[in-house]
């Protein structure tokens, strides 16, 4: 797996009961799941001689992050290496571009966009849509960085400007006003084979996850059809391994917002809330073996990330004290506590969503020590 962040490190985990060695390229020998791992080669995803002597000891390439050059990874494919998912699906959904356009032209459902080179365009698009609008990075966001809604004019001219002293590639979207937010986190074989996980329902605060809910509070109806469009998508872009369909519900209709073509924040609630986590799903994929059971193991499942606070309080060091409610499930992903970063998650399994989220919440809380967010209904 080249990355070695929290997801390598949850599928390095997935990997042990299979007894599966998975091995990881690192960029810094202190990326959490190089803590933990027994493989470890160092090298940055970047250069092209790091990710050749990597796939050469691989007998298959999969990835925890979507930053590295595609070119490369399409001359690796050329040499035979077998890399999952492809360099093609790798440089769909590293482009927010392309991902609206190979969605669009697939007929799902997107919000109207245009790629924009100049302030003229994003005011005409504006103009036509209306503000607030919705300025991207085209490459390279994350957790809301490189998403910017723009008020007016005057915001939209400073965005261009720094844009295009950074050397930022822009698009513009419509301001969709969402009802919620939603993910459907998909498996899938290089011959077809595929599942999907459980509707998932999940609460972004400026750009970032913080919940997932499980099953997501939408209609039958809707649940179905952001299922057929999950495994649709998968199945039009010839996914391998995890892919993860970030969704928004506006008007009561589904708008497909980003895709992620590896294990998912949005899926973490499936290491305990499914009989097969979307970890152990992945490498199965990527391995071409049969696909585990996605069936949820509880009437309601709560996930909430433990995001560093401004003090700098350390969650090990709170491990005590939150463990005195027995039926949390933690995960601390070994990473320095810094403010807005993602160091954890807590799951509840139980027979309500209220429940199970104010119990996750409680907990997830007590680990940075900040004060618990209320449920509301
Ligand atoms: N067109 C839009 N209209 C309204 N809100 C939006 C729009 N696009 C994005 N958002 C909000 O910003 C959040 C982050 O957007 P997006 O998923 O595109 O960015 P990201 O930083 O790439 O996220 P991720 O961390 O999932 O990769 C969304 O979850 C949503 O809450
Ligand atoms: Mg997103």
């Amino acid at each position: 797996m080249v990355g070695a962040g929290q997801l390598a490190r949850m599928t390095y985990q997935a990997g042990i009961s299979l007894g599966i060695s998975l091995k990881l390229l690192a960029e810094r020998p202190d990326d959490g799941a190089a803590l933990v791992a027994s493989d470890v080669e160092l090298g940055s995803p970047d250069s092209y001689d790091a990710l050749s002597s990597f796939a050469s000891s691989c007998d298959v390439t999969t990835f925890d992050h979507e930053l590295v050059n595609a070119e490369h990874l399409r001359s690796l494919e050329r040499d035979g290496h077998c890399i999952r998912p492809s360099a093609d699906v790798v440089a769909l959904v590293q482009n927010k571009r392309s991902m609206r356009e190979r969605l669009d032209r697939l007929g799902f459902p997107v919000p109207p966009y245009r790629a924009v080179s100049g302030l003229a365009e994003l005011l005409a698009f504006a103009e036509r849509h209306g503000w607030p609008t919705v300025g991207k990075s085209i490459r390279g966001g994350y957790d809301g960085r490189g998403v910017w809604v723009l008020e007016g004019p005057d915001a939209a001219e400073s965005l261009v400007q720094t844009a295009s002293g950074a050397g930022i590639d822009l698009l513009v979207e419509a301001f969709v006003p969402i009802e919620r937010e939603l993910a459907i986190v998909v498996a899938r074989r290089p011959g077809g084979q595929a599942v999907a996980y459980p509707l998932v329902e999940t609460v972004q605060r400026n750009g970032i996850c913080h919940e997932l809910l499980v099953p997501a509070r939408v209609s039958p109806v809707l649940a179905e059809q952001a299922r057929d469009l999950g495994l649709a998508i998968a199945e039009a872009i010839g996914v391998v391994g995890i892919l993860a369909v970030e969704l928004f519900v506006a008007k009561g209709r589904l708008l497909v917002n980003e895709l992620a073509a590896r294990p998912h924040n949005s899926g973490h609630f499936s290491i305990e809330g499914c009989q097969t986590s979307q970890f152990e799903n992945h490498l199965r994929a990527v391995l071409d073996w049969p696909l585990g059971s996605t069936d949820l193991l509880a009437q309601a499942v709560a996930t909430v990330n433990v995001l560093g606070g401004t003090e700098s309080v350390e969650p090990l060091d709170q491990l005590p004290e939150v463990l005195s409610d027995p039926g949390v499930r933690i995960h601390l992903y070994g990473k320095q506590a810094r403010p807005g970063r993602k160091l954890g998650h807590v799951t509840v399994l139980a027979a309500d969503l209220e429940s199970a989220l104010s119990r996750a919440r409680r907990t997830a809380a007590g680990l940075v020590r900040s004060s618990a967010v209320e449920v509301a209904s």
